[in-house]
């Protein structure tokens, strides 16, 4: 742990080492795993392991005992036991020294309603057997009473995602209900036998969740409980007030444990990586300081008398100045000691603990129990605290520590100066990620658009009225042949003057479109939810994309603008100029209706095309608003010439028109072949060859290696296989699982899955909406009908009312397992919510299954082995690989999207690249010498 401190890159690897730990399950396995973890780059090691690995001596079995062992030592430091009766003669222990305990069972990432259930059923067995056993120890007054009257000595914390596996901020009153089917028992049971019950808080987006429902039990229950907040949130004194005001309506007051809070490394990634604003104080100074505040909030509404609601207040620090802090106010209010409890972690402050209480404080001890595999993700955030360099008490205990400093007072700091608040532009300046031209939008480089944050409250009621408003335009789908010539007559007439208007004009009135669409983002979520049943995020992340390619096609083709010199030759001028091919078709799928739509028509239009946009039958509503919005921003009406008609006459007629330069397309395979064979056959009189653009399918695998964390892969293939109900080209239809997790793995997915809810998609709690149409549906239950044949079905989800709601068709989520690899459901692409599983031996033959498909799409790995995902960037061979997450979801600048083989012709969508194939490059070599005399001279 000292050597984690010194060294950063050593502190990683380790941590992911132990991380990974819990799963390994032979000598060989751990051994493998340390040594790939220890060497990767940057690392420095302590000189015994340094020298163990250099001499080889790191012989595998040893190595595993002693690494066995130092890491049981760890868990054992932080983890009192698998169970509370294991941890029992610890609680004895404890209080015979003056300390009381609040036993937390450890098992946060519940990812089905039966491990919510065994989590809840664990909380009751202890609710029926602690009291009895705790009642039989010595009487200690300081524990057993404060200045209000007796407390409980059975003291449980709790944390929600762990009873419900579906809790989701987007649906709050939803979350809170079908939170109660597990919280009511524990807390009647806790009413009942005398049981005191604290509320763990979690992450920012589970904060409202939480707070509603620790309300809504207070409000309806009958029990003794508590509620942890976090002084880390920049919301931390509003929520304080508003928990505060609310406690003093109640008749009996409520507990507080007042915390900093356990996430602020994921809160600050996280929303640097979706590019919210970051919901903690960016420095350490600033959340001390709020602490204090939030103390002074909670004393303030400390009841001096019984009878009366307010708060009693807990302090979870280990923090002397904070905890000293808290104790000097209350004595200033003339409340007793009794009235604030101090709390602290379980192998954390134990000198700190016992000086507290000789001060006569009551003392109450987090104690966890559980096993290693859920109790990771706590240790780890043990581990982290404990080797921070922000962290009091490890400032305390360092032998050059300044008692004046420690001390001293947090609010001094200014926080107006907070980093954190200035935000920077996005991440492109930090990231580089693209091109910037001082012309072009306001001169800034690119960055992708930020999905909503459905935790918070007023995005939600916005998005809601949206999607109560929307109105799908009625669009006469009748385009005829007739109608395909005119319109590329129109765009033919209109593009020499569009090609040769100056490029900054060009990306500008691109940029204006992303303009108008973000202005009207959840408007055109809502028609697409309408439209074409995606879920509220779905939508939003189809807008947000439309808007990034905007932003981003409009700065490549500025970049793209510019003639480039080639060499530095002194009497001759080299120059590679781009100019656009002509008039392109647009042919556009229903399932990004928008996203792709726009992106291959601005892609097409950013560098001088002209283009005519055939838009699918199923979504021609929102392609209708989409070319509104082209003709608002002030692109002239020949330049993008709508073509709504069906595939078969207008769609066919465009692709063999002979003035079509470039054709762009997305979608099966069987229509991109179509498209690829006419566009190869040239009229007599075409002047040029047509250049195809061409996006299809994908049977994305997604390997589950012996090592991966379930908890995570089991939600990323859910999501991957299930989100749109598995209508996107991305999604996962195979998952190959390597080694003997495979029966616990299908388990857990089954479990999961079960776990969705099919629905109405305009409501948000809808995980699973309709199938595109009736077509699609019988499609899909064919294979489905195929897939009982050809393998073991191990989920097959229900549809309330056969299939049919209101109008709609549906399609269950299926997962069939002992799939073989010749079987159809695993060779063809279903596009819908069918899922093949597979097993392999090892990690190699998994490889070769993935690799098997013709498709070259997407494809993911789950792994904790360095050396295997490694392996898998090279030979994994895929257009899209993800690793360590899911593989849908791609984002423009940072995951040019597109695959090979049968899935396309390898262009990459939203990458530096894709603009290239809508322009003609031209080389212009001038002789600049004359006479002997050239100007570079
Ligand atoms: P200290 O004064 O050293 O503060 C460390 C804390 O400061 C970090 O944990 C972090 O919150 C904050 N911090 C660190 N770097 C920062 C930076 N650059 N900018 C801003 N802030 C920074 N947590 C939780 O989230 N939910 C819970 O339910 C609980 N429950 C709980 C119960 C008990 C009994 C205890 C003792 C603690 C918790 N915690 C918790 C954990 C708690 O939030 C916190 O992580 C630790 O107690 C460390 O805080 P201290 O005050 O002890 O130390």
């Amino acid at each position: 742990m000292q050597w984690a401190m010194r060294d950063p890159g050593f502190k990683t690897q380790l941590f992911r080492f132990v991380d990974a730990f819990p799963r390994l399950s032979t000598p060989s396995d751990v051994h493998d795993h340390l040594v790939d973890y220890l060497t990767q780059p940057d690392v420095k090691l302590p000189p015994f392991l340094e020298t163990g690995l250099k001499a080889g001596r790191l012989a595998k079995g040893t190595m595993t005992k002693v690494v066995t062992k130092l890491i049981s030592t760890m868990g054992e430091t932080f983890i009192a036991g698998r169970d509370a009766h294991d941890a029992l003669p610890t609680l004895e222990k404890l209080w015979r020294s003056g300390i009381g305990f609040t036993v937390d069972v450890l098992g946060e990432a519940c990812v089905s309603a039966e491990e919510a259930i065994r989590y809840r059923d664990r909380y009751l067995q202890l609710i029926e057997t602690l009291p009895s056993l705790v009642s039989k120890w010595n009487e200690d007054p300081v524990l057993d009473t404060d200045h209000l009257g007796p407390i409980p000595r059975t003291n449980l914390s709790i944390k929600i995602s762990a009873l419900h596996s579906e809790l989701d901020p987007i649906d709050l009153d939803h979350s809170v209900d079908a939170l109660f089917e597990n919280l009511g028992p524990i807390l009647e049971a806790a009413g009942r036998h005398g049981v005191f019950v604290n509320f763990d808080m979690e992450s920012h987006a589970m904060k409202d969740i939480t707070i509603a429902a620790f309300m809504r039990a207070v409000e309806t229950i009958p029990f003794e409980g508590g509620l942890a907040m976090q002084a880390y949130l920049r919301s931390g004194d509003d929520d304080a007030r508003w928990v505060a005001g609310w406690a003093k309506t109640l008749d009996r007051p409520i507990t507080v444990r007042l915390v900093k809070g356990a996430y602020w490394d994921y809160e600050t990634i996280h929303a640097e990586e979706m590019d919210w604003p970051v919901p903690v104080w960016s420095r350490k100074a600033d959340t001390d300081a709020c602490f204090e505040r939030m103390t002074a909030v909670f004393l303030e509404a400390t009841p001096p008398n019984a009878g009366e609601g307010g708060i009693k207040l807990a302090l979870g620090s280990h923090n002397a100045r904070s905890i000293a802090y808290a104790l000097a106010l209350a004595e200033h209010h003339g409340l007793p000691r009794s009235a604030v409890e101090v709390q602290m972690l379980h192998g954390m402050g134990g000198q700190l603990k016992h000086a507290a209480r000789a001060m006569q404080l009551r003392v109450r001890e987090y104690v966890p129990v559980g096993e290693m595999v859920p109790g990771m993700a706590y240790l780890v955030r043990r581990l982290l605290e404990n080797t921070s360099n922000e962290s009091w008490l490890l400032a305390s205990q360092s032998g050059d520590a300044d008692i004046a400093t420690l001390l001293s007072s947090p609010h001094k700091h200014r926080s107006d100066a907070d980093p954190g608040l200035a935000r920077i532009g996005g991440r492109a300046e930090r990231h580089n990620l693209s091109y910037s031209h001082p012309a072009v939008g306001d001169g800034r480089p690119f960055a992708n658009e930020p999905l909503r944050d459905f935790s918070d409250a007023s995005t939600r009621t916005t998005f809601e009225s949206a999607v109560a408003a929307a109105a799908v335009p009625a669009v006469d789908f009748g385009a005829t042949e007739a109608d395909a010539d005119d319109a590329v007559r129109r765009a033919a007439g209109a593009f020499p003057a569009w090609r040769d208007r100056p490029q900054h004009e060009r990306s500008n009135l691109i940029i204006r479109v992303a303009g108008l669409m973000r202005e009207r983002r959840d408007e055109l979520s809502a028609i697409i939810i309408e439209e074409v049943g995606k879920d509220w995020r779905g939508a939003d992340a189809d807008v947000c994309e439309a808007i990034d390619f905007c932003e981003f096609y409009a700065r490549e083709a500025a970049r793209l603008g510019n003639a480039t010199r080639l060499g530095s030759f002194i009497g001759e001028h080299n120059e590679l100029r781009h100019e656009a091919r002509g008039v392109a078709a647009i042919i556009s799928p229903w399932n990004f209706p928008l996203a792709i739509l726009c992106g291959m028509t601005t892609a097409a239009l950013a560098v001088g095309n002209t283009a005519v946009i055939k838009p699918s039958a199923q979504s021609k509503g929102i392609a209708r608003v989409f070319h509104g919005i082209l003709g608002e921003a002030g692109i002239p009406p020949d330049v993008a010439v709508f073509l709504p008609g069906p595939g078969r006459t207008a769609g066919a007629r465009l692709v063999r028109h002979k003035d079509i330069s470039v054709i762009a397309f997305t979608g099966s395979k069987a229509v991109g072949l179509d498209i690829i064979a006419a566009a190869g056959l040239t009229a007599d009189d075409q002047a040029h060859v047509k250049h195809v653009v061409c996006e299809m399918g994908g049977k994305n695998a997604i390997i589950i290696d012996s090592s991966a964390d379930f908890d995570a892969a089991v939600l990323d293939v859910r999501s991957s296989a299930f989100a749109f109900q598995g209508q996107k080209c991305s999604a996962a239809s195979r998952v190959i699982i390597v080694g003997p997790g495979h029966d616990e793995f299908v388990d857990r997915l089954v479990a999961s899955t079960a776990a969705l809810t099919i629905g109405d998609p305009t409501d948000p709690g809808t995980d699973i909406g309709p199938v595109i149409d009736k077509q699609a549906h019988d499609s899909i239950m064919g294979y489905i009908e195929k897939g009982k044949r050809e393998a073991t079905t191990a989920l097959a989800m229900e549809v309330p009312d056969h299939g049919l709601m209101a109008g709609r068709h549906y399609v269950g989520p299926h997962i069939f397992v002992d799939v073989p690899e010749t079987a159809t459901i695993a060779l063809e692409e279903i596009f819908g919510p069918v899922l093949s599983v597979f097993k392999a031996a090892t990690f190699d033959e998994a490889l070769r299954m993935a690799n098997a498909s013709r498709y070259k799409l997407t494809g993911g790995v789950h792994s904790r082995r360095p050396a295997h995902l490694e392996q898998a960037r090279r030979e994994f061979r895929v257009g899209n690989l993800y690793l360590n997450r899911a593989i849908t979801g791609a984002l423009v600048g940072r995951q040019p999207f597109g695959g090979f083989g049968m899935s396309g012709l390898g262009s990459k969508a939203g990458g530096s690249e894709y603009l290239l194939h809508f322009v003609q490059p031209r080389a212009v070599t001038e002789n600049t010498m004359r006479r002997g005399f050239a100007p570079e001279l």
